[in-house]
């Protein structure tokens, strides 16, 4: 099968533009970038439709049109549009074989990018200007990539509501009541409204996959120590991972393997973890491999990981999940029914989450590392902590005060370790029980909540979290319209791997969205914005008069 190939797009490319070379002449027609994936933007790019700047304009344009209503962007690359000037340079000569080839990128703002402050949506962060690129950022640059801006994202990445001192709350683009999940809130909500092609998002507890259930788009949480972490304002060692977002799998799966190619990386002891043939698999960006036929699959279900309890919240996500089982079983896929009492997320949430163990140690040593600007900036955890310059919700004083006083040396730490050790091998076990492909289950129990919600509650993602195995999101429904829904609330499945299986898990979610096709672009944004001329990147600031009362500056 053909479609995770990145190399062999290229070569159509490549073919495309020894023809359009040979005709000589320049379209310059509106291309329009909504829902545009990287095989149209290299299409249009190898035709000479359009030009990178032409490309890297039309999403500024989107961005200055829509992101008042959503508010998912901190800031805006100033470089953005002389990078794109660089590569059409690089177009006139044909030299173009890079997989993100002018792809326009929004990284989460906790990601490392020269040039940029990393906020983590902190206002205590502001001035905090990395001295080098995230190895992860810069293997997207290195693959030809556009890092159009940062998104917003929830304060510090530490819960899933996604609003922040610095960057306001984020609204979701399907329904302008609620939220857009979290943490990397603003890069779900800027995606889904086609502000850019692919973004990145981190991912301790559930924060790359929440913001795809809730954004009708996939995401990839890979398995622990496939893509270097260092660069990354930290949460947790055992927890924390980089990854993709998009809003189709051929792009989530090139960009996740451009991810993946910076390899093993010492300043992330994980990355050894990784194989031999996985590392080699990756070290090109090449591509994938199986084509199972979702006939011959088995999928357990996580009973557990569902609120039977019927309410307007609840009942869609079981409706839409019941849909998508039938539609597995009709298609010739057998779905095991695993109720084991293991399986009860706020259980393990409750008691096996170790971030508040690492919290203040990894965060020290980040902000110990030099940076770039005199601007002044809090060089601890502690000093993090007591400028009063951060966004908390209620439930974070416990986290906070916690993490003051815990570490990695505490019994309890060793013994909750010992806990996920277990988990993960009762996972384990599960799988080699039931004989099972992957498992699936619903992102959230729930709707994405409302703003100025406590907390963004029902969610799944913790079994992933402590067991480090790989989960790929898609989205699998929508709930029934309403008025301030017009298409729906979007709902999420984690398809969940063995550890190392993120081909298969690609081929999976392929099978699956292929049969029952979800996705769909926001209806407020859904028009074409005209084309704008700029002579440099407009400065986009964000709205944080938006923030719920409930959410103070933080004293602890
Ligand atoms: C093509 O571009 C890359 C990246 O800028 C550069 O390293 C390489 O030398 C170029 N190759 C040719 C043949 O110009
Ligand atoms: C791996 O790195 C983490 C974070 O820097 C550190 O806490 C841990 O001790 C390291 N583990 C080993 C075995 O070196
Ligand atoms: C299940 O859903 C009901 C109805 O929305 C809600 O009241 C309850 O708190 C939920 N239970 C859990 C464990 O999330
Ligand atoms: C799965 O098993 C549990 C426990 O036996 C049961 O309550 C539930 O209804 C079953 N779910 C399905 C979809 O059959
Ligand atoms: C799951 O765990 C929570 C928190 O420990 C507990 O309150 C709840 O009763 C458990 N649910 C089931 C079905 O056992
Ligand atoms: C993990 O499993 C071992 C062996 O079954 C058991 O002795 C230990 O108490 C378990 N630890 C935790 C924290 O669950």
């Amino acid at each position: 099968m053909a479609h995770f190939r990145p190399t062999s797009l290229v070569i159509l490319a490549m073919a495309l533009l020894s023809l359009a070379q040979s005709t000589a002449s320049v379209l310059n027609g509106p291309f329009d970038v909504r829902e545009a994936s990287i095989e149209t933007i290299h299409n249009a790019l190898f035709t000479r439709f359009a030009t990178c700047r032409n490309i890297v304009s039309s999403f500024i344009a989107r961005i200055e049109e829509y992101n008042p209503t959503i508010n998912a962007i901190i800031a805006l690359n100033p470089e953005a549009l002389s990078v794109a000037d660089q590569l059409d340079d690089r177009l006139s000569t044909g030299n173009v074989t890079d997989p993100l080839f002018c792809i326009p990128v929004l990284l989460k703002d906790n990601y490392d990018a020269v040039g940029m402050a990393t906020t983590g949506g902190c206002r205590a962060l502001a001035g905090n200007m990395p001295e080098v690129d995230a190895p992860s950022v810069r293997a997207l640059k290195n693959a030809g990539a556009v890092i159009l801006g940062k998104t917003n994202l929830h304060e510090l990445a530490l819960e899933g509501l996604s609003v922040s001192s610095l960057g306001g709350q984020t609204i979701n683009p399907y329904d302008h009541t609620r939220t857009p999940g979290g943490s990397s809130g603003g890069t779900g909500a800027a995606i889904a409204a086609s502000f850019a092609v692919i973004g990145t998002g981190t991912d301790t507890v559930n924060s790359l996959r929440s913001p795809a259930s809730a954004n009708s788009l996939f995401s990839f949480r890979p398995t622990r120590g496939l893509i270097s972490r260092s660069g990354v304002i930290p949460v947790s060692f055992t927890q924390d991972a980089l990854g993709p977002m998009a809003r189709t799998l051929d792009d989530l799966a090139v960009v996740l393997a451009v991810m993946a190619s910076v390899g093993y990386d010492s300043a992330d002891n994980a990355t050894a973890l990784a194989p031999p043939e996985v590392r080699a698999r990756y070290r090109d960006h090449p591509a994938s491999l199986f084509s199972p036929n979702l006939k011959d699959m088995r999928f357990g279900l996580l009973d557990g990981f569902f609120n039977h309890t019927a309410s307007p919240e609840t009942s869609p996500v079981s409706e839409v999940m019941g849909n998508m089982v039938s539609r597995l079983t009709a298609a010739g896929a057998t779905v095991v029914n695993i109720s084991e009492a293991t399986y009860n997320a706020s259980g393990i949430s409750a008691t096996l989450d170790v971030q508040t163990y690492e919290y203040r140690e990894l965060l020290d040593a980040y902000l110990a590392k030099p940076h770039a600007s005199s601007a002044s900036r809090p060089a601890s955890f502690n000093k993090l902590y007591t400028s009063g310059e951060f966004l908390v919700i209620p439930r974070q004083y416990a986290y906070i005060k916690t993490a003051f006083r815990s570490s990695t040396g505490d019994t309890s730490y060793a013994t909750n370790q010992q806990g996920i050790q277990n988990l993960t091998q009762a996972l384990a076990a599960t799988f080699a029980n039931n004989d099972l492909d992957a498992i699936i289950y619903p992102e959230q129990k729930n709707l994405v909540v409302k703003l100025g919600s406590a907390s963004q509650s029902g969610r799944n993602g913790i079994l992933a979290a402590l067991t480090g195995s790989p989960v790929v999101t898609i989205p699998a429904g929508f709930s029934t319209p309403t008025d301030e829904a017009p298409l729906g609330i979007p709902i999420g499945m984690e398809i969940l791997g063995r550890p190392w299986s993120e081909d298969l898990l690609l081929d999976i979610a392929r099978h699956i969205s292929d049969l029952v096709p979800v996705r769909r672009m926001p209806e407020f944004s859904s028009t074409m914005v005209e084309p704008r001329t700029y002579e440099s990147v407009p400065v986009v600031r964000p709205n944080t008069e938006n923030i719920p009362l409930a959410y103070p500056l933080g004293v602890i």
